[in-house]
């Protein structure tokens, strides 16, 4: 009887730990809300590490990919919130800058997407000898038309142009290059279409800076059909991407403790974790403060649910 109890709870607690911290989300939400703005290993599906950074704020959160990946990453684990994506991009002078990119109004409707090495639904990148690359694309292929009024949305203002031969390209991509590749093709020019997401950006304080590795230096921004193809050697700069998750609370703010991460689903793991391990608990495979924390949950979500 306690043997197959203990099998039982190791099991479930490896299913937990690998269902349950693949990202910024799921790590803040086991932490009950603890957790800091910061770099955290996580592991993709074949349990390989890769870092990510995230950035906590009360109620949702930003995350990026460290250009030190090198292994499989699924980009839709990391964000659920596609309206808008964050750049941020380091200057030579070591200052930090970010910029919000969304849809151009008429197309807000759909989701941004954000994909890791691949750019399923939309025209691609040309410098993919620089693999891994993030991509972010805009208008997918399946809603280009010829003469439409194309762009994005880049700090909240809308930024356009007339897609003169329906060549659908719609992205802006920054570039791991772990092999040092140079660039290929030409500069393009740098106008607001193609560069307010740099030339709009706004300091961040220093406080919130992101660590050099997350910052990729190259980078490939492309609009049209008479949009601009540019190459980033006009732009010396680092540049990140930050998805958005969300439905997470920091402990530190709003009601108090109670409030952190009372999503449904976090309240029914926490019971269900802490009723099959406590059992194993007489045989000492949990330490006393690894129950005493698993209790606070349980006291905190009864309470919530009252
Ligand atoms: C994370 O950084 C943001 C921006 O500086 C800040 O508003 C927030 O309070 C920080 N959160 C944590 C948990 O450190």
């Amino acid at each position: 009887m306690c043997q197959s109890t203990a099998f039982v709870c190791a099991i479930l607690a490896a299913l937990f730990a690998v269902a349950s911290s693949n990202n910024c989300k799921t790590l803040q939400i086991q932490a009950n809300g603890a957790l800091i703005n910061g770099t955290y290993t996580i592991q993709n599906s074949d349990g390989q590490s890769y870092k990510i950074y995230c950035q906590f704020y009360d109620g949702y959160g930003y995350t990026f990919l460290s250009t030190s990946t090198n292994v499989n990453v699924d980009m839709s684990s990391l964000y659920d919130d596609k309206s808008h994506v964050i750049i941020r991009h380091k200057r030579s002078s070591g200052v930090q800058y970010t910029s919000t990119m969304a849809q151009l109004g008429t197309f807000s409707s759909n989701p941004v997407s954000v994909q890791y090495s691949g750019h399923s639904g939309y025209q691609g990148p040309q410098n993919t000898a620089m693999a891994p690359y993030i991509f972010v694309g805009f208008i997918p292929q399946s809603l280009n038309r010829k003469d439409d009024l194309q762009g994005w949305k880049v700090n909240g203002e809308d930024l356009t142009f007339n897609n003169c031969d329906g060549n659908p390209n719609s992205y802006i991509a920054f570039f791991f290059n772990p092999s040092g590749q140079g660039y290929t093709d030409n500069v393009g020019g740098h106008n607001k279409l193609m560069y307010q997401w740099y030339d709009g950006a706004s300091a961040v304080a220093q406080s919130e800076y992101l660590p050099d590795e997350f910052f990729a230096n190259y980078h490939e921004v492309h609009q049209g059909g008479c949009g601009g193809y540019s190459r980033g050697s006009n732009v010396p700069t680092g540049g990140a991407v930050g998805m958005k998750f969300s439905d997470v609370r920091m402990r530190s703010s709003g009601g108090g403790r109670g409030r952190a991460n009372d999503i449904p689903g976090n309240l029914y793991r926490s019971h269900l974790d802490v009723f099959v391990c406590l059992r194993i608990s007489t045989h000492g495979w949990r330490s006393l403060s690894y129950l005493q924390r698993k209790w606070r949950l349980v006291r905190l979500n009864t309470r919530m649910r009252k």
